[in-house]
């Protein structure tokens, strides 16, 4: 029986699609609006565990998860020691600072000595600030970081931007990229190792599920 962690929000539709090509079918949870947070797939051989963005690597980290699908925003926040298996191309998005677009600042090099600048991702905004030499005070939140700078609390925010659609809506810009994101696969180190549950297999089946993806995807462009 393999156990993968998913987390619920915007990977768990395409995590599903892409468990289902490789014979791991969850999909009826899709269409079942039900409750729960563990799911059995078709077969029987396999189950998902849902849970929160962040703590997808922990069930892995500590094994009660084999598989695991998360973003690599939270991999670079957490380091947690888990093998970093592949990237499942989808998931897209940036790690950005923002201000007010009403403000003055407009490279990171603007914002005053000490200010504050709020987020969910504290390590990776400390790392941030920190390679630039940038004195600031990081303020942990849980979300709706974008309030931040629009109630006056912080002066900056450091968030995973997407469509971008949150940041315009709520008068706020980019000023600079930190890095960009993807959905990772990530497995425990050990069971990976040893491939409990055929778990080599199947991993070596979702590479060459998402090879195939992206040369169709060339291939429909007409690139090489
Ligand atoms: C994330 C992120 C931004 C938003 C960006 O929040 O923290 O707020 O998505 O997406 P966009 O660029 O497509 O608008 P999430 O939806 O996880 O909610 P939260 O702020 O409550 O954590």
């Amino acid at each position: 029986m393999i156990t993968i962690a998913l987390p619920k929000g915007e990977l768990l539709k395409n995590s599903i699609h892409l468990l289902k090509s490789v014979g791991l079918d969850f999909s009826a949870f899709l269409e079942s609006g039900t409750r729960q947070l563990q799911i059995p797939d078709a077969s029987g051989n396999a189950r998902l565990l849902l849970v929160r963005n962040h703590d997808v690597p922990v069930y892995v980290e500590y094994g009660q998860a084999q598989l695991g699908i998360v973003g690599y925003d939270v991999l670079r926040e957490k380091k947690p020691q888990v093998a970093h298996l592949v990237d499942m191309q989808f998931g897209h998005c940036r790690m950005s600072l923002a201000v007010k677009e009403s403000s003055p600042y407009r490279s990171p090099l603007d914002l005053p000595p000490n200010c504050i600048v709020a987020s969910k991702y504290v390590n990776c905004a400390r790392d941030y600030f920190q390679s630039l030499d940038l004195p600031v005070e990081i303020v942990p939140l849980s979300g709706s970081v974008e309030l931040g700078p629009i109630t006056g609390m912080s002066e900056a925010i450091v968030d995973i931007v997407s469509t971008g659609r949150t940041l315009s809506e709520n008068g706020l810009v980019e000023i600079d990229t930190l890095y960009k994101s993807s959905a990772r696969l990530i497995a425990h180190p050990l069971s990976y190792r040893l491939s409990t549950g055929g778990l080599q297999n199947v991993v070596e089946m979702m590479r060459s599920q998402i090879r195939s993806r992206i040369e169709g995807i060339k291939g429909f462009h007409g690139g090489s």
